[in-house]
């Protein structure tokens, strides 16, 4: 277990200390939680950022190129056939994981490229001016500016939902922004600022009555909670292997199928065609009409590994170790004085957002990082949550936690910020 340097042991309750237990089941799975950073054991709370990565995903990794690598699809060769059946058995495996049929995933580099994807090549195909899309003020910036990229080139109009003061979002106003005139809502599964958990069913029942479509950023979901999409029944829905133990440059995109079918692909070359004569081209069988070019062979791999790995921990006791441990940090957080935490949605997750009176949160950051604690400052890539929160410096310190995280690293986290607070000043 870290270090810790809490002078006096605090009485955890039950939650707490099992998800210390859980979390110490796992931390030796990875190897980079050994390593000292300026001469302190690490603490690691940038896992919304990006998680780290066990060594079952770095061996596979290793075992790809050691053994295996060849182009997909494309040779008929036995490394090539071995390459191609590995890629697609991980995507079996991926789907399976948000319980999707294979053909709907489309493997992308990350939730920011299935957004883009969707907004150009669903969005140029079926956005008129005067159509709008509903987003909420909570996005992340690849979960607005590709929609915004759309709405500049069709003249579509772009309506937000608000929050509610606990960091919710503002149902209230959901038949004044999803009307016949919306054409898609697109929202984040889970705040990578507020940990807010949206209620994405209930937006989906409403789109479908209005006829509009749904998109679920899921970037901060898929790694921390069980997702079906289909009980979800949303119609597009992204996320990233980085932050889930993968490793970069892999991610999914889920569609429904005729949605898919329907769409154009959103970038032509290898792989994505059926047939191409020097006056035009047919296009490959989705999922492929979506993957040009050689596509993330290794990484699309090891996602494959990525799945089994959390599968086998087990999604819901992982959402439940957050759950204990986010609660236990937010009220640890709350007992220094002059510290506001941001967002108090009930069943929130563990993205905790908070900031210092009279301290810029790039300043705690640094002081916290001399003590071997990674948190993240800065905006968090949610510039109008920002300024809709009317943060003193347009950012927060944000720590986000994960299944390998114990509630000693965060009286490790708490203990530093206090001494931030000595150095800085009240
Ligand atoms: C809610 C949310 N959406 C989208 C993204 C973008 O993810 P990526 O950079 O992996 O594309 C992030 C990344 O932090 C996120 O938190």
């Amino acid at each position: 277990m870290a270090e810790t340097l809490v002078e006096t042991p605090r009485k955890l309750d039950d939650a707490v200390r099992r998800a210390d237990e859980h979390a110490m089941r796992y931390r030796g799975d990875f190897p980079i939680l050994d390593r000292k950073v300026h001469g302190r054991p690490l603490v690691y709370l940038d896992n919304s950022a990006t998680s780290q990565k066990p060594r079952v995903v770095l061996d596979a990794l290793n075992d790809y190129y050691t053994r295996l690598n060849a182009n997909v699809h494309r040779g008929l060769h036995t490394l090539s056939e071995e390459a191609t059946n590995a890629y697609e058995a991980s995507r079996e495996r991926v789907a399976r994981f948000i319980n999707a049929p294979p053909q709907n995933l489309v493997f992308v580099r990350n939730t920011t490229e299935g957004i883009n994807l969707v907004a150009s090549a669903w969005g140029r195909k079926n956005v008129r001016a005067g159509d709008e899309i509903a987003l909420s003020v909570m996005e992340h910036h690849s979960n607005i500016v590709p929609w915004q990229m759309l709405a500049r080139e069709t003249g579509a109009v772009i309506r937000y939902f608000d929050i509610r003061e606990d960091g919710s979002l503002d149902m209230d106003k959901a038949a004044e922004l999803i009307t016949e005139k919306t054409r898609m809502v697109s929202l984040a599964h889970m705040s990578n600022v507020l940990g807010t958990v949206n209620p994405i069913e209930a937006i989906v029942e409403r789109a479908h009555e209005a006829g509009a479509l749904v998109f679920v950023d899921a970037a901060q979901s898929v790694p921390h909670m069980p997702v079906d999409v289909q009980r979800l029944g949303c119609d597009f829905f992204a996320f990233s292997g980085h932050k889930m133990c993968g490793p970069t440059g892999i991610g999914g995109l889920y569609g429904r199928e005729e949605l898919l079918e329907a769409m154009d692909p959103y970038m032509g070359g290898g792989s994505m065609i059926d047939e191409v004569r020097l006056d035009g081209f047919t296009c490959a069988d989705i999922p492929e009409k979506f993957e040009a070019g050689t596509p993330n062979i290794a990484h699309a791999i090891v996602f494959g590994v990525v799945v089994d790995y959390l599968a086998a921990i087990g999604m819901e006791r992982i959402h439940a170790h957050e759950r204990a441990l986010t609660d236990y940090t937010v009220e640890r957080l709350e007992e220094i004085e002059g510290l506001t935490v941001y967002g108090h949605a009930p069943g929130r997750g563990g993205a905790i957002s908070f900031n210092l009176d009279n301290m810029h949160p790039s300043d705690l950051s640094t002081v916290l990082d001399r003590q071997g604690v990674a948190i993240r400052a800065g905006h968090h890539c949610a510039q109008p949550l920002m300024r809709r929160l009317g943060t003193s410096y347009g950012a927060t310190a944000r720590a986000s936690v994960y299944f390998y995280n114990t509630s000693d690293e965060i009286d490790i986290m708490v203990d530093a910020i206090h001494k931030a607070r000595n150095l800085f000043g009240p």
